[in-house]
């Protein structure tokens, strides 16, 4: 078994993005990324920050515009018609989730897709299922191909199984694995697919996207398989000064002995998302300024 260190793959992403940053900042250009977070769920609050944080550590400038739960759809639309109208932003990110009362996919869809660098909107979802050049791919999916791409984990003609259909990972994510680079066999499963265990163990690699603590055993998993854990569940633990501990999708402790290759919780996906949207940040700036 060999764990895939996410910590220090997307390390190595931020360190060739910072070089090309440094490059352009030559010329008077520096990628600028606005993150717009709505109200203060404590999750979304660690994540921006951790945006931040990535973006100022490879010389991007990034900002962050926070709202009240209040804020209404109007209002925030109209933010964002100012941000894409604005030259210096290059990239816009708004955090979800959204506040119940925000239709969230007219949100995403706002935004201009040529900024639109969590690849969140129709435009760029269309984009990928076409594999168009231009298609910012979501973050986190990104990120998947990423690590497994850096690992040496071969995809051709592999079957993949993801479990989970959601918008920003599992249907995503199955686009990429799908697409002529990957060339993966696909497998989506859901809350309604039959016998899931018996899907689950077919896989050749396992994308676990469901947003629920240590779903899957060790009895759904093909010994040798790669496992890749996009879970990121808060649980309780009075042992830690936060009052939680993170675990992943997966059961590590009893899957992890009969990987080929399996990501941690943390630091597995999680830091690659950010990397990728930096990386995304960077491609969105570069082409909306292609005379330097
Ligand atoms: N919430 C959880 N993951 C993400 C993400 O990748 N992008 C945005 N905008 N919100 C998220």
């Amino acid at each position: 078994m060999e764990l895939i260190n996410g910590n220090a793959i997307a390390q190595t992403v931020l360190d060739e993005l910072k070089a090309e940053v440094e490059k352009i900042a030559a010329s008077g250009l520096v990628p600028h990324i606005v993150v717009l977070r709505v109200g203060n769920d404590p999750a979304s609050i660690s994540y921006v920050n951790k945006k931040e944080k990535t973006a100022q550590s490879i010389g991007m400038r990034s900002s962050v515009r926070l709202f009240p739960e209040t804020i209404s759809q109007a209002e925030l639309e109209n933010e964002i018609d100012a941000l894409n109208a604005d030259k210096s932003v290059h990239g816009i990110l708004i955090q979800s989730p959204l506040p119940a009362h925000i239709n969230e996919t007219e949100i995403f869809n706002r935004v201009l897709p040529e900024k639109d660098v969590d690849g969140f909107s129709t435009a760029n979802i269309g984009r990928l299922v076409q594999e168009l050049p231009d298609a910012f791919a979501a973050c986190t999916p990104a990120g998947i191909l990423e690590l497994l791409e850096r690992s040496g984990v071969a995809t051709a003609g592999k079957h993949a199984v993801i479990v989970g259909r959601s918008q920003i990972v599992g249907k995503p994510v199955s686009q990429l694995l799908l697409s002529r680079k990957s060339n993966a066999t696909v497998t989506i499963c859901h809350s309604h697919t039959e016998d899931l265990a018996a899907v689950t163990r077919q896989a050749d690699i396992l994308i676990a996207a469901i947003g629920r603590p240590q779903f899957i055993t060790r009895d759904m998993v093909k010994p040798g398989a790669v496992v890749i854990d996009v879970g990121i569940n808060r649980v309780p633990d009075a042992t830690k000064k936060s009052g939680f501990r993170l675990v992943g999708d997966v059961d590590f402790e009893n899957v992890a002995p009969i990987c080929e290759k399996i990501t941690p919780v943390p630091g597995g996906v999680g830091p690659m998302t950010v990397a990728m949207l930096m990386k995304n940040t960077l491609a969105a700036c570069l082409r909306q300024n292609p005379a330097r």
